[in-house]
C-alpha cells in the first residue's frame, strides 16, 4: 500500500533526490536518490567505497551538498544541520563510535534523548521492552557488553528521540548470524510501528529480505532500484553484488 502511495505521485516520507557531494573538492555522491515512504524498510547495498555511508551523512546533513534535495514529510530540509533533522523527526546510527563506551547503558540512552525536555522514561521501558538483553545490564558501561548488544544500545540511543525516520549504517557489523535475525527481526517490529528505516547492510541477502525498497549503490550513483525481492531474484544483481 506504502509504495502503491509512492506511485500515484504522492511524495514519499524522505526524499533525498539526485545528492552530489564529497569531502574536500572530490565528489563521492554523483546524483544518488534515495526515498523511504512511512513504516517501510529501504536497504542499501553495494561494494566497499560506493559511497553508502556518505549518502546517509548527506542524508543526515552531515555532508553539505552541491547538489540535490532532501525532504522530510515534505518539508525542504536540505539547509538544516543534523540537530536541526533530529528534531525533524531524523534519528542516525553511525557505522563507528555509536555508543559512548565508558558510560552505563542507561547513560546512553539518556544521552540519546538530548533534545528532550519531556519525561522520557517511557520510551526508554519501550527501549528496553525490544532489548531485554540491555535492559538487563542498564547500570553496566556499554563497551563491556557483546557486539550485538553494543549495536542494541546505539538503536536504542537512537530511538529515545522518537524519531519517524531510523538511518542505521551497518547495525549487523561484527555479530554473529543468529544476533543478525534478531536485529532484523526487532527492526521489522519498529517499522511495524510506522517508523521509516534507512539501513545501509553488508548482509546484503539477508538485509535485502526485509527490504520493501533495496538501492544498490555503485561509485556514488543508483545501479539498480526495485523492491528487495526483485533485487534477490534479479540474476545480474545477484552474480555482480550478491555472489551467484
Ligand atoms: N572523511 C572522509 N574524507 C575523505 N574521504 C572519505 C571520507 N570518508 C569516506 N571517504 C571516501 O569516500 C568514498 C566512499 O566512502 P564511504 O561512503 O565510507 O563508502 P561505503 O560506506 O560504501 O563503504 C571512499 O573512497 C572513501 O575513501
Ligand atoms: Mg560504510
Amino acid at each position: 500500500m506504502q509504495s502503491q502511495s509512492q506511485s500515484q505521485g504522492a511524495q514519499p516520507f524522505l526524499s533525498a533526490q539526485g545528492m552530489r557531494g564529497g569531502y574536500g573538492k572530490a565528489d563521492i555522491l554523483m546524483g544518488c536518490t534515495l526515498t523511504v515512504d512511512k513504516g517501510q524498510i529501504a536497504v542499501i547495498v553495494g561494494p566497499n567505497g560506493a559511497g553508502k555511508s556518505t549518502a546517509m551523512k548527506a542524508v543526515f546533513g552531515m555532508l553539505p551538498l552541491r547538489e540535490g534535495r532532501v525532504t522530510l514529510g515534505g518539508e525542504d530540509i536540505t539547509a538544516l544541520s543534523p540537530q536541526q533533522r533530529v528534531r525533524k523527526g531524523m534519528g542516525f546510527v553511525p557505522q563507528t563510535h555509536n555508543i559512548f563506551p565508558t558510560m552505563t547503558v542507561e547513560e546512553n540512552l539518556e544521552m540519546g534523548a538530548f533534545i528532550r525536555d519531556d519525561d522520557v522514561r517511557q520510551t526508554m521501558e519501550q527501549v528496553y521492552h525490544l532489548f531485554p538483553a540491555v535492559a538487563e545490564k542498564r547500570r553496566q558501561a556499554a563497551g563491556e557488553l557483546s557486539g550485538g548488544q553494543r549495536q542494541q544500545v546505539a538503536v536504542g540511543r537512537a530511538l529515545m528521540t522518537r524519531p519517524q525516520l531510523l538511518m542505521l549504517d551497518e547495525p549487523t557489523a561484527g555479530v554473529s548470524p543468529i544476533v543478525m535475525d534478531e536485529l532484523f527481526d526487532r527492526i521489522i517490529e519498529v517499522a511495524r510501528t510506522g517508523i521509516s528505516i534507512l539501513m545501509v547492510e553488508q548482509n546484503a541477502r539477508q538485509a535485502l529480505e526485509i527490504a520493501d525498497i533495496g538501492y544498490v549503490l555503485v561509485q556514488g550513483a543508483n545501479r539498480y532500484t526495485d523492491t528487495g525481492q526483485a533485487l534477490l531474484a534479479d540474476p545480474e544483481v545477484r552474480r555482480t553484488f550478491l555472489g551467484g
